[in-house]
């Protein structure tokens, strides 16, 4: 390998520079050209390439976003375009690609391939919704952000004696819900993929059990995959009296500096990914798995399932009463 192309694609999270860090400076110390494909397979298809030196990743190991920008890009699942961006790597020289993303980047990843460019996908997502891989770049930023609005809102609510129904990210995995939830001792987590958790009547009985028992204000989390957090403060207030509010976290979850944990994955994952490209290999997605980083086929790691943590859900449930 020659020239290496990093891009980020699909939603940002935090470390993905930190990612872009490790594989540029880990590259250019193997004597390894690296150039930064900007707006994800948007900036292959159109050729918005730089080259990138030491210096163009100093001072971003501590920045959330990427530097590089970052896109979803729907032209990409069309073959003709795929071969394209095959002909923008060989007029760039690029002859290995590192796509830092989710499953669907590592989908794009795999189209490049097949016109032999070598590539390696790295697992960037606060969602935590990749099934090769026990953890991905940002989710443990993004669990502290919950953490850190959640402690505020405790705050007020607890002085007006209400029920704040919080709405965390996770459009289809509720890791994000369970993880925060457990951590600020939320009296309820309703997730997507367990339909006893997103039962209206559960939360209910629960809110009412734990006010019987003097408890005051009570914290229900709410993953964006089971919708409907506005119109569930509404129903609760209608069902119980007790005041209700939602607040809806959004993007403020993606931004902001990166934990510890998160620039220690992302650097080291960087580092993996370069080390596969120098050895030649290809259509390898870098994941951390029971305590190690390892690499699988990428169509492998595609048919991977993983199950959500309900062991977290089960002991919420546990202690979480008043
Ligand atoms: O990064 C993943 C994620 O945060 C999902 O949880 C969420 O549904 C989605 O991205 C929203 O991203 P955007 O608004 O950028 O499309």
């Amino acid at each position: 390998i020659r020239t290496i192309g990093v891009l980020t694609s699909g939603g940002d999270a935090q470390g993905m520079n930190a990612c872009i860090r490790a594989v540029t400076r880990s590259a250019l110390n193997k004597g390894i050209r690296v150039m930064g494909i900007r707006k994800g397979y948007n900036g292959l298809l159109r050729g918005d390439i730089v080259e990138m030196t030491a210096g163009s990743v100093a001072d971003i190991i501590h920045r959330g976003g990427t530097i590089l920008y970052t896109a979803r890009c729907p032209e990409f699942l069309e073959p003709d375009n795929q071969k394209r961006a095959s002909e923008m790597c060989k007029v760039f020289g690029i002859d290995g690609l590192v796509v830092i993303g989710g499953d669907g980047s590592f989908r794009g990843a795999k189209d490049v391939s097949k016109f032999g460019i070598n590539v390696v996908g790295i697992p960037g997502t606060i969602d935590l919704d990749i099934a090769c891989t026990d953890y991905t770049i940002g989710f443990d930023s993004a669990v502290n952000v919950v953490m850190d609005a959640i402690s505020r809102l405790r705050d007020t609510s607890a002085s007006h004696e209400r029920c704040s129904v919080v709405e965390v990210m996770g459009r289809h995995c509720g890791e994000i819900a369970l993880w925060a939830g457990l951590a600020t001792g939320a009296d309820a987590i309703m997730i997507p993929e367990d339909k006893e958790s997103a039962d209206f009547e559960r939360v209910v009985r629960i809110i009412l059990e734990n006010r019987a028992r003097g408890k005051n204000h009570n914290i229900i989390i709410v993953s964006e995959g089971v919708g409907g957090s506005q119109e569930l403060a509404k129903r609760i207030h209608e069902v119980t009296g007790i005041d209700s509010r939602t607040t809806i976290l959004g993007h403020i979850q993606r931004g902001g500096r990166p934990t510890a944990l998160d620039v220690k994955h992302a650097s080291m994952m960087g580092v993996y990914a370069v080390e596969l490209l120098a050895k030649g290999e290809t259509d390898r997605v870098v994941a951390y798995k029971n305590g190690q980083y390892v690499d699988y086929d990428i169509d492998e790691a595609l048919a991977m399932h993983r199950d959500v943590s309900m062991d977290i859900w089960k002991a919420n449930v546990d202690i979480s009463t008043y």
